[in-house]
């Protein structure tokens, strides 16, 4: 399409947005199982486009010139923090998202270990099930990156992983829990390796930030995964996923507020004064900032746990629904509302496929295949209808049709 010189009346602009919009997945309509978070409540829709709303032109670059927002951030750092037990002396900042808190932690880890132990090159250890973010930054970072091969279960390997630190590790890390298999890393027996051997820890809590703390406090049985471990030095919370905020915010907290200093990127050599900023960003959307402190303070701990509630019933549900279907087992020891199953009998890929063609997106795992699916609330009215679709799928798929067909 070619830019119009003359302009376009509004009605038209909306048809022709509502036109490519209706290729998108309807996460709206349940059939969504990663990317979004939907509550499906109306009231929590309707306080996030009222916060956003107001701030759709602000920048949260200039925090002289929009206290609010320096307000709203330390806020939402500060509840954050509480949540997973963050030290007093600890502090954190606001980011873009998983990635970038990701980023940030990488980027303070290779500094500090640059200042305090002399690494000039050093590495990062991770498992393979660690969220790709950490390959991507050891790569901006010119850091190696050493993925380690995972244990039964699916879990970060303690011994592997031990083997694979040396005198130039700057950062180890374990998932709490993890994207590909929704499952905990062993974080206390990963942190103490870290802690004994004076290397940073980063506990990536980008998904279970906003649910381990409520499953705990529901009496579910969850290994530790935060501060209360001395070694955890550094933790990513997406507040755009079960917090339920729309994309843009995350929090990056640091055991000691200091670290911060080795975020930050200052610099005054230019004609416009001093310019500094606490992440790869430099203006910033205020929207989500706004729509991150709205839902927490409207929700409260209270919100999320009934929220927590619907959560892991419409879970459990799903779960047995899916063991219920003769050939599909779940993959390892799911802790949270994220399922991945496979099977020995039927190609997963095929089943996908079906699922596919009635509007269902559930994501492909590999080695071995697998269907990947992020439950959030919304799900519960359609957990029934996605169980019996899957149950169809899995009696009636042949062999995939690949990934040729899938995209064309
Ligand atoms: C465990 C984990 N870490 C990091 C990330 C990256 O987050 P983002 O996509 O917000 O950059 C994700 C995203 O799903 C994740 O699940």
């Amino acid at each position: 399409m070619s830019w119009s010189v003359e302009g376009t009346s509004e009605d038209e602009v909306f048809a022709r947005i509502g036109e490519m919009k209706s290729q998108d997945a309807r996460w709206d309509e349940g059939k969504t199982f990663s990317l979004v978070y939907p509550t499906g409540r109306e009231d929590v829709d309707r306080v996030l486009k009222r916060a956003s709303d107001l701030y759709l032109y602000e920048n949260a670059l200039n925090p002289i010139r929009f206290p609010s927002l320096r307000l709203m951030e330390a806020d939402i750092v500060g509840m954050t923090g509480e949540l997973v037990h963050l030290p007093a002396d600890g502090g954190g900042t606001l980011s873009s998202g998983g990635s970038e808190s990701i980023l940030m932690s990488v980027l303070v880890n290779r500094d500090r270990a640059r200042a305090e132990r002399g690494i000039e090159r050093g590495n990062i250890v991770y498992a393979e099930s660690a969220h790709a973010a950490f390959a991507k930054a050891a790569h901006y970072l010119e850091l190696e990156a050493r993925p380690v091969p995972l244990a039964e279960g699916f879990v970060a390997d303690v011994d592997a992983m031990s083997d694979a630190v040396d005198d130039r590790t700057v950062l180890m890390v374990g998932s709490a829990y993890g994207y590909p298999h929704g499952v905990m890393d062993p974080i206390e027996e990963l942190s103490t390796i870290a802690l004994d051997r004076g290397i940073g820890f980063h506990s990536d809590t980008c998904i279970g930030a906003f649910v381990l703390p409520f499953l705990e406090r529901l009496g579910y049985e969850v290994p530790l995964y935060d501060f209360r471990l001395p070694g955890v030095t550094e933790m990513s919370c997406d507040v755009h996923k079960y917090g339920y905020n729309i994309k843009g915010t995350s929090v990056i907290l640091h055991r000691k507020s200091e670290w911060i200093g080795y975020q930050y990127f200052l610099y005054n050599q230019w004609p416009s004064g001093l310019y500094g900023t606490p992440t790869v960003a430099g203006a910033r959307p205020a929207a989500p900032i706004a729509s991150a402190w709205a839902v927490m303070n409207y929700l409260g701990v209270e919100g999320y746990l009934e929220l927590m509630r619907t959560l892991m019933a419409t879970t459990k549900k799903i779960r047995e629904g899916i063991e219920a279907i003769g050939p599909l087992k779940i993959m390892g020891n799911p802790i949270g509302p994220l399922l991945t199953f496979t099977s020995d009998e039927v190609d997963p890929y095929a089943v996908c496929d079906l699922m596919d063609d009635r509007g269902w997106n559930l994501d492909r795992n590999t080695n071995p295949n697998g269907l990947h699916m992020m439950i959030s609330p919304i799900h519960a009215r359609y957990a029934d209808e996605f169980l019996t679709d899957l149950a169809w799928a899995t009696r009636n798929c042949g062999e995939s049709r690949g990934l040729e067909a899938r995209y064309n």
